[in-house]
């Protein structure tokens, strides 16, 4: 459907259609990860039971789906401009006319470490538009301080993030990393009924010295996919998908070790491929705190 996007499989009798993320599908061309040796379809139909798709795809399902068919699901990542989200919401919107209770899983995508990498007018569309319309938001702490204005300097107040914003919209809400103390924290709230006080957890995840290209994807995904499996128990799909990612990780590391490469030298690329059994059936070494 697209130059970034692909449609994994369409199975017609359970309307499954999965796609991936641009980095997944753009990493296997990269002389790391041959493409052969990637088996997307299994590895997704593991996780995903239902619909993924990705914003390059979004036109296309959107025309070809709109009209029959009722159980899908848009994940949509790094967007670099406010055309594009508009975009993104416009096909939201419409979906969501046939199918009131469409997961919309949104990683509002702005930035980093204190910086923005998008253009500023960004921020503004995701807090007013955005994130209202949002089934699942996973902002790190920055995009959490963009999305609700107030500084994050303890785990207290990323509790406070997620409350503000799910007062905003979405019922399910995962800061993928606060930097505490040295600490690297997950924090997932699930507000099962609007109003109500929502399931708060944290999962502590020691720092490794150093700095990975597409972790923030790939835990959006994750999570994307084992909420489908597990809709009720977010603790559950979180500690899931950090322990896929945090083995990804220590593979990566190592990797780059044997091959005499210095791991806090550069950022590196992470060793998706060769951690597909990880992705797929991860020891679940990362357990839930629960407040
Ligand atoms: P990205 O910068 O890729 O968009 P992000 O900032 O959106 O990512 P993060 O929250 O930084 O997302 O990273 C996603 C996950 O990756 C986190 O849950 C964190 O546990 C893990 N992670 C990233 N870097 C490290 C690291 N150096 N050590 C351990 N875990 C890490
Ligand atoms: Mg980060
Ligand atoms: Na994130
Ligand atoms: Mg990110």
């Amino acid at each position: 459907p697209s130059e970034t996007g692909r449609v994994l499989s369409i199975q017609s009798h359970t309307v499954q259609v999965l796609a991936v993320v641009p980095f997944i599908s753009s990493l296997p061309c990269s002389p790391y990860f041959p493409k052969s040796s990637f088996n997307y379809e299994e590895i997704c139909s593991e996780m995903f039971t239902r619909q993924v798709m990705v914003p390059s795809s979004v036109g296309y399902l959107a025309t070809s789906f709109l009209s029959s068919h009722c159980y899908l699901d848009i994940f949509a990542g790094y967007i670099g401009s406010v055309s594009f989200l508009n975009t993104i919401l416009q096909v939201v919107n419409k979906l969501r006319l046939v199918n009131p209770s469409l997961v919309y899983v949104c990683d509002p995508v702005m930035g980093d470490e204190g910086k923005l990498y998008v253009p500023p007018e960004l921020v503004s569309v995701y807090r007013e538009k955005v994130v209202p319309v949002a089934s699942m938001l996973t902002p790190n702490q920055f995009e959490a301080e963009q999305l609700t204005g107030f500084r994050i300097t303890s785990e207290e107040d990323g509790l406070k993030a997620c409350d503000v914003l799910h007062a905003a919209g979405p019922s399910k809400v995962v800061i993928t990393s606060l930097n505490i103390n040295g600490d690297l924290l997950l924090i997932g709230s699930h507000q099962k009924i609007k109003g109500e006080p929502p399931e708060q957890f944290k999962i502590v995840v020691p720092k490794i010295p150093a700095y990975f290209t597409g972790t923030g994807d790939l835990m959006t995904a994750l999570l994307l996919g084992w909420s489908n499996k597990y809709p009720d128990d977010l603790g559950k799909a979180s500690e899931i998908a950090v322990s896929s990612l945090q083995a990804l990780l220590q593979r990566t590391v190592a990797d780059y070790k044997k091959v005499g490469f210095d791991p806090k030298s550069s950022s590196l690329e992470i060793r998706l491929i060769q951690s597909q059994d990880d992705i797929r059936s991860p020891q679940v070494k990362f357990k839930v705190d629960r407040y």
